[in-house]
C-alpha cells in the first residue's frame, strides 16, 4: 500500500463548485490522497476556479504568485488548477504560471486520477475537452464516511440560454441532465450517511429533463417529488433557475411538496426592457413579475431571492431606476448584486462599456436597498414558528445554529441539540445576518 499524500483544495465561486471539489477529493482518494485544511502540509494543491466576473479570474493568479514560495520549499509539491478558469483559459495557466502541473476543466473531472499519476512523473498535463462519456458515472462513487446534515447534488449542468454577459455556456457547456435512478441513488447513499437537506444544483436547475425511471424524460418537479419519497430526507431545495423555465408543475411543487423549502433563487439582472433584450434574457420584466404572481399564488410565503448586473453597456440612468423599482416591487428576502464584469469572448464585451465611477454608484445605491429590504423581511421573521435544521454549534457556548425553512440562519440556546435535529422555533430576534429563537 502506497504512502498516503495530502490534498488541499481551494474552492471559489458557486455551490456547483464545492460539489465538484468534494467529488474530486473523493476521485483523487483512490489515488492515495486524504484532504488537508491548509496549503503548507499539502503535496498537491488545487485551486478550483470561478471565471464569472474578471476579479473571481484574477484572484487565481495571485494565489498562485503566492504559492510559489511552497513549491520552491518543496519541489515535488503538484499544482493543479481545476473549475472554469482552466477550461476558459487552459494552457494559458501553464504559460503565466509554469509552475503549474496540471489543469483540468470541470468536464474532464472523472480523468483527474489519471492525469494527476502522469503529473506525478513530471509531466505537465491538460485537459479541457467536453468530453461524450458521462463524467457523474465514471467519477469514484463517494465513500460511506459519515458526513453533515446538508448537501449539494449535481442534477444539471451547462447552460444554453447565453445571455450576452455571462462565460457560463463557455465553460460549462451545453445543457446536460443526469439520469434520475443515478441521482436518486446518490441522494440514498447521502442520506444514509446523515445528510436531511439536499439543494439540487444547476445552473438552469430549472431546465432540469432526464431520464426519469419510466423510461421517458421527467422534468425537475417529477425528481423532486420522487426524492421526497426518501423518509429521512427532510428538505428538499434548488438552485438557480431560469424565470422562462418556472414551469406550472414546479410551481405546484411549492405549493404542495411539504419537503420542498419555501425558498426561491431566481435571478432576473435587470428591471429594465431595454436592458433585458440587450442582455439576451428572452423574457421582460412583466413577465418575471407574472411569474412570482405565479411562485406567490402557490406558496405566499415563498422567500424570494435574486442577482442583479449594475453598469451593464448602454445602461442608463433610467434603466437603473426600473431595476430598483423592480426590487421595491418584488421584496427580496435576499438579494446579490454585481457591476458589469466584461468577459472575454461573450457578446456584451464588444459593446461601449459604461464609466466605471457610475457604476460603481450604482451598486452602492442597489446594494443598501437590498440589505434595507433584507432586513426588513427578516425582522418580519419575529414572533413567527419555524422549521429550523441544526447544523453545528454556534460561537457562543451552549448555542447551536440552523437554517430556517427560508434559509436564515438561526440560532438558539441549548445544551442538547445535535446536528441533523431539525425542531419548530420561535423567532425572537434579528440580529445583521441572522435570527434569533427558541425551540418549541
Ligand atoms: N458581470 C457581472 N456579474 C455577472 N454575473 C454573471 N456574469 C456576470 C458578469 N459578466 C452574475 C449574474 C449571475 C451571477 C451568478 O453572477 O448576476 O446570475
Ligand atoms: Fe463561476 Fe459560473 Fe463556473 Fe460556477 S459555473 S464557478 S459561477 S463561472
Amino acid at each position: 500500500m502506497a504512502e498516503t499524500k495530502k490534498l488541499f483544495i481551494k474552492t471559489y465561486g458557486c455551490q456547483m463548485n464545492v460539489y465538484d471539489s468534494e467529488r474530486m477529493a473523493e476521485a483523487l482518494g483512490g489515488n492515495g490522497y486524504e484532504q488537508v485544511g491548509t496549503a503548507a502540509e499539502a503535496d498537491m494543491i488545487l485551486l478550483n476556479t470561478c471565471h464569472i466576473r474578471e476579479k473571481a479570474a484574477e484572484k487565481i493568479y495571485s494565489e498562485l504568485g503566492r504559492m510559489r514560495e511552497l513549491k520552491d520549499a518543496k519541489p515535488d509539491l503538484k499544482i493543479g488548477v481545476a473549475g472554469c478558469v482552466a477550461q476558459a483559459e487552459g494552457a494559458e495557466i501553464m504559460r503565466r504560471q509554469p509552475m503549474v502541473d496540471l489543469v483540468v476543466g470541470p468536464q474532464s473531472y472523472h480523468r483527474l486520477p489519471q492525469m494527476e499519476a502522469k503529473a506525478g512523473h513530471g509531466e505537465k498535463v491538460l485537459d479541457t475537452d467536453f468530453p461524450e462519456e458521462d463524467k457523474f458515472e465514471l467519477l469514484k462513487a463517494r465513500p460511506k464516511s459519515k458526513r453533515g446534515p446538508t448537501a449539494f447534488l449535481t442534477v444539471q449542468e451547462g447552460c444554453d440560454k447565453f445571455c450576452a454577459f455571462c462565460v457560463v455556456p463557455y465553460t460549462r457547456g451545453a445543457e446536460v441532465s443526469r439520469p434520475v435512478d443515478r441521482i436518486i441513488s446518490e441522494a440514498r447513499d447521502l442520506v444514509e450517511r446523515g445528510v436531511r437537506e439536499l439543494t439540487l444544483l444547476g445552473q438552469n436547475v430549472n431546465a432540469y429533463h432526464g431520464l426519469g425511471l419510466d423510461g421517458h424524460d421527467w422534468p425537475l418537479a417529477r425528481l423532486i417529488w420522487e426524492l421526497a419519497e426518501i423518509d429521512d430526507l427532510k428538505r428538499i431545495r434548488f438552485t438557480t433557475s431560469h424565470p422562462n423555465d418556472m414551469s406550472d408543475d414546479l410551481i405546484d411543487a411549492h405549493g404542495r411538496c411539504e419537503k420542498l423549502m419555501p425558498y426561491l433563487h431566481l435571478p432576473v439582472q435587470s428591471g429594465s426592457d431595454r436592458i433585458l433584450k440587450r442582455m439576451n434574457r428572452s423574457h421582460t420584466r412583466d413577465s418575471y413579475l407574472r411569474v412570482i404572481d405565479r411562485i406567490r399564488t402557490a406558496r405566499p410565503d415563498i422567500l424570494l431571492s435574486g442577482d442583479f448586473i449594475v453598469g451593464f453597456p448602454e445602461e442608463t440612468d433610467a434603466d437603473f431606476r426600473d431595476t430598483l423599482r423592480l426590487i421595491e416591487e418584488v421584496g427580496y428576502g435576499q438579494a446579490y448584486s454585481f457591476k458589469y464584469s466584461t468577459r472575454p469572448g461573450t457578446p456584451a464585451a464588444e459593446r461601449g462599456q459604461i464609466d466605471d465611477t457610475i457604476a460603481t454608484e450604482r451598486l452602492v445605491e442597489i446594494q443598501a436597498l437590498i440589505t434595507r429590504q433584507q432586513r426588513a423581511i427578516q425582522d418580519a421573521m419575529i414572533g413567527k414558528e419555524v422549521g429550523v435544521l441544526f447544523e453545528k454549534a454556534g460561537r457562543m457556548p451552549g448555542q447551536m445554529v440552523g437554517k430556517s425553512d427560508h434559509l436564515h440562519a438561526v440560532h438558539v440556546d441549548s445544551d442538547t441539540l445535535k446536528p441533523g435535529d431539525l425542531r419548530r422555533v420561535r423567532i425572537i430576534g434579528s440580529n445583521t445576518n441572522s435570527l434569533s429563537g427558541v425551540v418549541l
